[in-house]
C-alpha cells in the first residue's frame, strides 16, 4: 500500500509523509508538545517556536528551554529569526548541529517588538533585504530551506506574486503561506482561496496554514487552495489527535461520511493526554520553566470541555505546578 494513500510532500530533499506540520509558535512548540503531537500520531514534520538568530549561537541546548529535546522528535525543523545577513551563518551551524532536520526563515511574525528589531511580517516591506537573507542562507547549508509568510500589508496580488518568486527564486524550497494579512486577527476567516493563488505562481511546494481545526476546515482548505500540506498551530494545543485525525480523513480524500468525531478521544482518554503533558513538561523543563507553560497549553486545551473556562481559570491563578495539577484533576474528575 502506498504510504498515506500516496500522500508526500518532498522539498530539499526531506520526505514528509504525511504532509501534515506543526506550526512554530512561540510558548507552545517546546519540546512538551511536540512529544504529545508526536505521541499522538499523523504529524509529518514538527517545528521549534521561533529562534532569534542573534542568540542561537550562545545558548546552552540543555539548558535553553527553547533547544532542548528528546532524541524521537524527528524530523525537526527550526524555525530562524533573521534580521540581519551576518546573523545567518553562526546560527545555521548551531542549527545544523543541533541536528536540524530544515530551516524555516520567519517572515510573517506580526509581534510589534519583533518587527522594531527589523524581524518577521517586517521584512516582507524590504524585499531586497530578504533577497540577501535567503541567498546568504542557502549559501551557509545544503538543508532543506523554508519559508513562512503571511498574505502582506494589504491584498495585493502583483505584490505578493513578486514576493513569493523572489523567495523561490532566491533559493527557498518551500513556502508555508499563513492565509491572513499582517493585521487581521486569529477571529477572521482564513484566506485559503490566495494559498491557491500563491501555489498557482510556484513551482516550489506551498502549505497552507491558518484556521484549521477539524477534518471539514482541512477538507475546505485543501478545496479551496490545492496546497501541498497543511500547517496547524492552536489546533495542536487544543486537540494534540487532530493530526491522526487529518492523516486519516485525507487518506480517504475526506470522503463525505468519514466522521473525526468517531477517532475523537473520550474524555478520559483526554483527561489521560492532559496529564500526559504535565508529565511531559516535567521531563522537559526545570520547575520554574513549567507553570507558565501548563497555562499557555491550558488555554487552548480546555476547549474541550463545556466548562473549560473554569479550568483555564483554576490553572491561569495557580502559584505553582503541583496547586494546577491538584485544581486541573478537581476539574477532569468532574468533567
Ligand atoms: C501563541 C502563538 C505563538 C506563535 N508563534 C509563532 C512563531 O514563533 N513563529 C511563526 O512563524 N508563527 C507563530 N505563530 C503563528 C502560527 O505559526 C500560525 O501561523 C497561526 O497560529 C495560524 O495557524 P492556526 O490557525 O493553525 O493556529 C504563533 C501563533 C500563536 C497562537
Amino acid at each position: 500500500m502506498k504510504e498515506n494513500n500516496g500522500r508526500v510532500l518532498e522539498y530539499g530533499g526531506l520526505r514528509i509523509s504525511p504532509p501534515l506540520l506543526l506550526a512554530p509558535m512561540a510558548g507552545l512548540t517546546h519540546s512538551a508538545l511536540r512529544r504529545l503531537v508526536q505521541e499522538q500520531g499523523g504529524v509529518g514534520l514538527l517545528s521549534t517556536e521561533m529562534l532569534a538568530a542573534k542568540r542561537l549561537p550562545h545558548e546552552n541546548p540543555t539548558l535553553s528551554p527553547y533547544l532542548v529535546r528528546h532524541p524521537s522528535e524527528q524530523p525537526l525543523s527550526f524555525q530562524l529569526l533573521l534580521t540581519s545577513p551576518a546573523e545567518v551563518a553562526a546560527a545555521v551551524a548551531s542549527a545544523e548541529e543541533l541536528g536540524a532536520a530544515a530551516i524555516d526563515l520567519n517572515l510573517g511574525c506580526p509581534a510589534p517588538d519583533i518587527r522594531r528589531q527589523g524581524g518577521g511580517s517586517r521584512l516582507m516591506e524590504e524585499p531586497q533585504m530578504v533577497r540577501r537573507l535567503v541567498q546568504e542562507t542557502r549559501r551557509r547549508t545544503a538543508l532543506p530551506l523554508s519559508a513562512k509568510i503571511r498574505l502582506g500589508e494589504e491584498l495585493n496580488a502583483e505584490r505578493l506574486r513578486a514576493f513569493c518568486l523572489l523567495l523561490e527564486d532566491a533559493g527557498v524550497d518551500l513556502l508555508t503561506v499563513h492565509a491572513r494579512l499582517r493585521g487581521e486577527p486569529y477571529g477572521r476567516k482564513p484566506r485559503w482561496e490566495w494559498v491557491g493563488k500563491v501555489k498557482h505562481w510556484l513551482r516550489i511546494p506551498v502549505v497552507a496554514n491558518g484556521g484549521i481545526f477539524s477534518a471539514a476546515d482541512a477538507a475546505a482548505c485543501l478545496a479551496a487552495s490545492g496546497a501541498d500540506g497543511l500547517m496547524i498551530g492552536r489546533a495542536a494545543a487544543a486537540t494534540p489527535w487532530l493530526f491522526r485525525q487529518l492523516a486519516e480523513g485525507w487518506a480517504t480524500d475526506f470522503a463525505p461520511g468519514h466522521d473525526e468525531l468517531s477517532t475523537a478521544p473520550s474524555q478520559e482518554q483526554k483527561a489521560a493526554i492532559y496529564r500526559r503533558f504535565c508529565e511531559l513538561l516535567k521531563e522537559s523543563f526545570t520547575p520554574e520553566r513549567r507553570l507558565g507553560r501548563l497555562k499557555e497549553f491550558t488555554h487552548y486545551y480546555a476547549r474541550n470541555y463545556q466548562f473549560g473556562h473554569h479550568l483555564a481559570a483554576a490553572v491561569q491563578s495557580s502559584p505553582d505546578l503541583d496547586t494546577a495539577r491538584r485544581r486541573a484533576e478537581h476539574f477532569l474528575a468532574t468533567a
